[in-house]
């Protein structure tokens, strides 16, 4: 079991990295662009938001940077993701060096894979970045989209793993996923964790949400948290925003933990597969091995 540079106060919905406490909720940026995407972007951080999260294939960084101007870059954490046909050490290079020029900025706080490619070994992919961590061009490295036995293979290259971003929201979670990510010291943050805006027609998060005064998204994002994730909602609307990041003053019950529990662990997962264009198979149908041959 390594040692996080993280550490979630799940009670005080704070995150707190390298000693500097960040709200435990951030800010998805898929899909917008452009305009929306800035004024989106400005809106968040005025609201509180401190984790901005894009990544390459978003095709947002002019429009993050343009949002960002004036802001004070130390206080904020930037999530990027290079793609999966850029993983290979010159391309990913390449990648950083891009999302760094069009993001206006000097380091990305956290650099993830975006996908797994089985055609090219992660430890090229991991030394690659971990260079770029040596050059304080990356403060820390993540993964994304993978499975248990993704980590343990990615574990075994011996490069610090501070986060996974994978999909998590109350009608889908992996309770085995979390419990060996814990075990390894490793952070999830949970992408669509409002299951594309469904969860705030939920009749059963709206009811727990009731007894807080709280909203059925609300109770969504706090049970992420209280899992010791960090939820990045995506929004374009103020409101919105602002309901998302007001989750620290109260607390879900044991109970109606379990109850959101057992019907998310029940669920399944949205699975990205040839027919969506992508280029590639449903990575979690393949066994390591294959996804990442030696
Ligand atoms: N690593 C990956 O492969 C991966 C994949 C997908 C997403 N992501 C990241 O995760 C972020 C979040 O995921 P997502 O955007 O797909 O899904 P999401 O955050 O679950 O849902 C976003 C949608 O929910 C609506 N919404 C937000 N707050 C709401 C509220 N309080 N009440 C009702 N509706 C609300 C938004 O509409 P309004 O604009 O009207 O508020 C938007 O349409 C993305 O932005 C991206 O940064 C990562």
């Amino acid at each position: 079991m390594g040692s996080s540079p993280i550490e979630v106060d799940a009670a005080r919905c704070l995150c707190r990295i390298e000693g500097t406490d960040y709200p435990a909720v951030g800010f998805g940026t898929y899909p917008l662009t452009g305009e929306v995407c800035s004024e989106a972007v400005k809106n968040a951080v005025d609201a509180g938001y401190r984790m901005i999260d894009t990544a390459t294939s978003y095709g947002n960084f002019p429009s993050i940077a343009k949002g960002l101007k004036g802001k004070d870059r130390s206080r904020l954490y930037l999530n990027s993701k290079v793609w999966h046909d850029k993983l290979r050490p010159e391309d990913l290079h390449q990648d950083l060096e891009e999302t760094l020029q069009l993001l206006e900025t000097n380091y990305i706080d956290a650099y993830f894979m975006h996908w797994p490619n089985r055609k090219i070994p992660i430890k090229d992919t991991l030394r690659a970045m971990e260079e770029e961590k040596k050059k304080k061009r990356i403060r820390h490295i993540g993964l994304s989209n993978v499975t248990v036995n993704h980590l343990r293979k990615a574990l075994e290259v011996g490069v610090p793993i501070t986060w996974v971003q994978v999909e998590m929201h109350p009608y889908y979670y992996d309770p085995q996923f979390l419990d060996f990510c814990r075990k390894n010291s490793i952070v999830v943050q949970a992408w669509r964790p409002l299951n594309l805006g469904r969860i705030g027609q939920d009749e059963l998060l709206h009811e727990i949400g009731k007894k807080h005064g709280k909203t059925a998204c609300q109770v969504a994002l706090r049970w992420l948290v209280q899992h010791g994730c960090i939820p990045i909602p995506g929004s374009k609307s103020k409101n919105h925003m602002q309901e998302n990041i007001d989750i620290a003053n109260f607390l879900l019950s044991d109970e109606e933990m379990k109850k959101l529990n057992e019907r998310a662990a029940a669920g399944t997962r949205f699975r990205l597969k040839l027919e969506y264009g992508l280029g590639f198979t449903d990575e979690f149908d393949l066994s390591y091995e294959e996804c990442w041959p030696k």
